[in-house]
């Protein structure tokens, strides 16, 4: 028998909208959870750090980053989720994908939003990480207030699901 996958989530939060989204995820997925928390824990606060967020982004500005507590080498697939700003990527998730790609065997993105850019964001996810998730999913913060999070999240932890389950017979087909 196949030991069972190890699923972590990542993701980075601002004011909890991917937060929840990646609770959810990680729930259904009975995977772990690790939020990045970046060493300037304030940074973000407030009208100031929604300002400092969006020239960090453009500017490409990297964010120092705390420790993580779980190590990457124990999972077998991680989940990386984060808001979208200014149509990217924000700037902890851009840092940690950065730092870390050599370490993921494979990955699934997550976004929440206002209403645009997800697309632009998993294209940077996926240049950065240098592999193509096995499955995406985007939501509106909106969204995230009704059932159509319940279905979001079912749909995403479906095509996971499948993913790996096709990977896995080519494995044992070979
Ligand atoms: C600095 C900044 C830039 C943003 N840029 C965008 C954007 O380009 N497109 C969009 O749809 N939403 C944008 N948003 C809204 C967030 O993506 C959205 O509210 C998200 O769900 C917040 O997630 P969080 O609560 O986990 O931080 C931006 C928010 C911030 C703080």
């Amino acid at each position: 028998m196949n030991a069972p996958t190890r699923i972590l989530v990542v993701f980075y939060s601002r004011s909890e909208t991917t937060a929840e989204f990646a609770g959810r995820l990680a729930a259904e997925l009975e995977g772990d959870y690790e939020r990045l928390q970046e060493v300037e824990l304030l940074r973000r606060a407030g009208p100031l750090g929604f300002l400092r967020s969006i020239l960090d982004v453009v500017r490409k500005r990297p964010a120092p980053l705390q420790p993580m507590t779980h190590r990457l080498a124990d999972y077998d697939v991680v989940l990386i989720g984060t808001p979208v700003w200014a149509g990217r990527a924000s700037t902890p998730v851009s840092t940690w994908i950065s730092e870390r790609w050599r370490q993921m065997r494979t990955v699934a993105f997550f976004c929440t939003m206002g209403g645009r850019g997800s697309q632009d964001t998993f294209a940077q996810m996926q240049r950065l990480a240098r592999c193509v998730p096995i499955a995406t999913c985007a939501i509106s913060a909106r969204d995230m207030r009704q059932d159509v999070a319940v279905e979001k999240v079912a749909r995403f932890v479906l095509a996971i699901k499948d993913a790996l389950a096709a990977r896995e017979r080519v494995v044992v087909a070979r």
